[in-house]
């Protein structure tokens, strides 16, 4: 009996067994092809969303392919800047800003005299001077100076002796902002021969609309402890965080406008360029590396491609400007004295920038 009922069992489960296995096989091929279905729409919306997001700079060595634009769309970022724009007594392309000394009328001569004749009509250049430590002749020189030029922006609250120059640069596009309806900026030095022609040029092809940070980076310099640019308060990390050098670099309207509406906020290190790589850092923002600005301490030399050329001073600068005016190239003499790099944005910083000659 016992056996009998064991063999009805078996036999039945064998047909049971034999009937649901194209079932089960097909709800595992169901899932399967769910699966798959779900692997492939998502490859689908990472492709379609990086296709639209990222930015292409061709052109540029090393910079094929930038950032993500993250989630701000450019049009809300233009019309928020074409609503205020009205208000603004001055408009530009490209601004030019140049934080300099009040006794520095003989650079700012040296370049009224040559690379300033570059610019056309789009580009607005101005030095910037704080006038709350100068006594009352000094300050009339300068407003004489400015009757003469039009070139100065006078910070009333500044004291220029006192050598802060982040604090500076925070009023600097503090004016900026206020003043000018413009779409990019560079803050550059009066010992920097500028290549407005060019930049003015390349900006207008590129047009990147926003979110651009442009220069030569580091992102392993270690921190100043003596010297002039000795660092009391650095304490983020053992080096500077990534940092476009300030012999030149350009930022793009929108990034400007976040430095100035939130300059209570920004802490000023000793160098100003530094800390525009710290107030910039945790924002989403198109870093673009340059070998053609020598914009480091120490210049590379010259070169031709040069956009940017960091310490050159008087005959120097005056040479250059012929040059170009004559030539269409920038250099007397090409000379290569440094080596350079490109910056490597796929490894730590402390790999980022490993010099080598053949690079500009
Ligand atoms: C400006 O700074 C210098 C150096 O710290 C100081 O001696 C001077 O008193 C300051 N002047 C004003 C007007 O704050
Ligand atoms: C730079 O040099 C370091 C140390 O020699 C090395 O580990 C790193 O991979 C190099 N980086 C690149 C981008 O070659």
């Amino acid at each position: 009996m016992s056996t009998e009922a064991d063999a009805t069992a078996v036999s039945m489960c064998r047909r049971l067994s034999r009937s649901l296995m194209p079932l089960l096989l097909g709800m595992l091929l169901f899932v399967l092809y769910i699966a798959t279905q779900a692997v492939l729409k998502c490859q689908a919306t990472t492709e379609s969303r990086g296709s639209l997001g990222i930015r292409k700079l061709s052109g540029i060595p090393g910079n094929g392919v930038i950032r993500n634009l993250g989630g701000i769309s450019e049009n809300e970022v233009i019309q928020e800047h074409a609503e205020n724009a009205a208000s603004k007594p001055l408009k530009a392309f490209l601004v030019i800003l140049i934080p300099t000394g009040p006794k520095y009328v003989w650079r700012r001569n040296t370049l009224r005299e040559t690379w300033f004749k570059l610019a056309d009509d789009n580009v607005l250049q101005r030095f910037v001077i704080g006038m709350k430590s100068l006594d009352k002749d000094a300050q009339e020189q300068l407003i004489q100076e400015n009757k003469e030029h039009g070139d100065l922006v006078f910070l009333w609250d500044f004291n220029d002796s006192y050598g802060g120059l982040a604090a500076k640069v925070l009023l600097t596009f503090k004016w900026l902002d206020e003043n000018v309806d413009f779409k990019y900026v560079l803050k550059t030095d009066d010992d920097t021969f500028v290549r407005t022609d060019r930049l003015q040029k390349e900006l207008k092809e590129r047009n990147v609309q926003s979110k651009l940070f442009w220069g030569f980076f580091s992102g392993k310099s270690p921190v100043y402890r003596e010297g002039i640019y000795e660092e009391k308060d650095w304490f983020l990390c053992d080096t500077y965080l990534p940092y476009a050098f300030g012999g030149g670099y350009i930022l793009s309207t929108d990034l400007a406008h976040f430095i100035a509406s939130n300059a209570h906020w920004l802490k000023p290190y000793k160098s100003e360029d530094v800390s525009m790589g710290a107030w910039l850092s945790p924002l989403d923002v198109l870093r673009v590396h340059d070998p053609r600005f020598n914009s480091e301490h120490e210049s590379r030399g010259c070169m031709d491609e040069y956009l940017i050329n960091h310490k050159v001073y008087d005959e120097g600068m005056k040479a250059q400007y012929k040059q170009v005016i004559e030539t269409g190239r920038l250099c007397p003499k090409e000379v290569l004295k440094r080596r350079s790099y490109i910056y490597n944005w796929d490894v730590p910083p402390s790999q980022c920038c490993n010099r080598t000659w053949g690079i500009i």
